[in-house]
């Protein structure tokens, strides 16, 4: 089988490799679709502090179950499904309260352990999903994205009165916003990016206003029209705007973040206190994906809509340095594998 290898940084390969045995417990999956998330090129770039090299890369990605391990249902032979790529223990603590997406041993598909940019896959079986037949193959390759989404959105319970203000526009802002509209019925939501096409592409997934924030001071503009966010997620991940979104928040307000950088930024107590503002921070997903496969199934989300390219497995260094370099275009780019 070809699976692309990360073999160290910089070093991409497509690799003939010998086809992977499912272990007691796994399935294994011909993989048909994949997607293209920000950490696979990080992962390609060295900036990524979890990768070990070499690496298949990819956690976000769809197939059919074509071999099962011992102890697996033979039944499931054939099924169509989606990877979750967060493997846990299932006895630490974060895993006994329900959140193995921070499980003390947590591994990620694609990035502790091979992943699914590979003609087949093994994972965990209780991690492949079945995917509807009324669900496509690509926007069955959407969960995984859709899930982080899912899962910030579970912290932070949008309600229809809620003020939302979405920073950055990228695949995962543009899923928040999805998700904020279709699922929760959010009536108000703000979104603000420095690539006009990108608020573009917010206004299409269901922003009501736009918000370029390289050209207009944001905080000034929401006071010009008398905008106090209620709720507001970080989906830029810049350390200069958790301090900017305490600052511009309603009193009682909720702010999710999820950026990973390890860069500091200043934050005061009064600013918090006296609000009583609520920061929630997300990782990954917590078994999100049979909530977002019904989203899915209910059209409540429209997965095509983010999916501007896909390229043959063969072209994969040509999809990374697209989806690297052209942000004006691109938002989620899928590997598609021929049978
Ligand atoms: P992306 O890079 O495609 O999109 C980020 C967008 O934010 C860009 O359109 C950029 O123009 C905009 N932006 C940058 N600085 C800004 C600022 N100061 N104000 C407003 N907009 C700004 O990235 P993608 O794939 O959408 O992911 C976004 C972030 O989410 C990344 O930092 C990534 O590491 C993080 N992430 C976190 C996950 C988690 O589980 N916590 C999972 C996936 C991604
Ligand atoms: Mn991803
Ligand atoms: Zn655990």
């Amino acid at each position: 089988m070809k699976s692309v290898v990360i073999q160290q940084p910089e070093q991409l390969v497509i690799e003939e490799r010998p086809l992977p045995e499912p272990q007691a417990g796994e399935v294994r999956v011909r993989v048909v679709s994949a997607g293209i998330c920000g950490s696979d090129v990080h992962i390609f770039r060295g900036h990524n502090p979890f990768a070990k090299y070499p690496r298949v890369i990819g956690h976000e990605f769809f197939g059919l179950i074509d071999a099962a391990g011992e102890g697996v249902d033979p039944a499931r032979l054939g099924e169509r499904v989606v990877i979750d790529p967060v493997v846990s223990c299932g006895h630490c603590y974060p895993c006994s309260v329900g959140r193995p997406n921070v499980c003390t041993s947590l591994q990620v598909i694609g990035v502790h352990r091979d992943g699914g940019f590979s003609e087949y896959a093994c994972a965990p079986a209780g991690n492949a999903y079945q995917v509807p037949d009324s669900i496509p193959d690509r926007e069955a390759t959407m969960i995984e994205p859709f899930s982080i989404a899912a899962n910030i959105c579970a912290q932070l319970r949008p309600t229809e009165q809620d003020v939302a203000l979405v920073y950055g526009a990228g695949p995962m802002g543009l899923t928040v916003i999805q998700v904020l509209r279709g699922v929760y019925g959010v009536k108000q939501i703000i979104v603000t990016d420095r690539i006009p096409e990108r608020l573009a592409m917010a206004q299409e997934n269901g922003a009501d206003r736009t918000i370029h924030n390289g050209e207009t001071d944001l905080a000034a503009a929401l006071q010009a029209q008398a905008i106090r966010p209620t709720l507001i997620v970080d989906a830029a991940c810049h350390p200069s705007i958790l301090p900017e979104a305490i600052a511009i928040a309603s009193p009682a307000a909720r702010i999710g973040i999820m950026g990973f950088s390890a860069e500091p930024c200043t934050i005061n107590q009064q600013a918090i206190t006296g609000k009583e503002l609520s920061i929630f921070s997300s990782r990954l997903n917590s078994v999100r994906f049979p909530q977002v496969i019904s989203w899915m199934t209910e059209q409540r989300i429209r997965p095509e809509k983010l999916i501007t390219h896909a390229f043959v497995l063969h072209h994969v260094t040509d999809a990374l340095t697209l989806f690297e370099q052209n942000q004006k275009t691109c938002c989620k780019v899928l590997l598609t594998f021929s049978d």
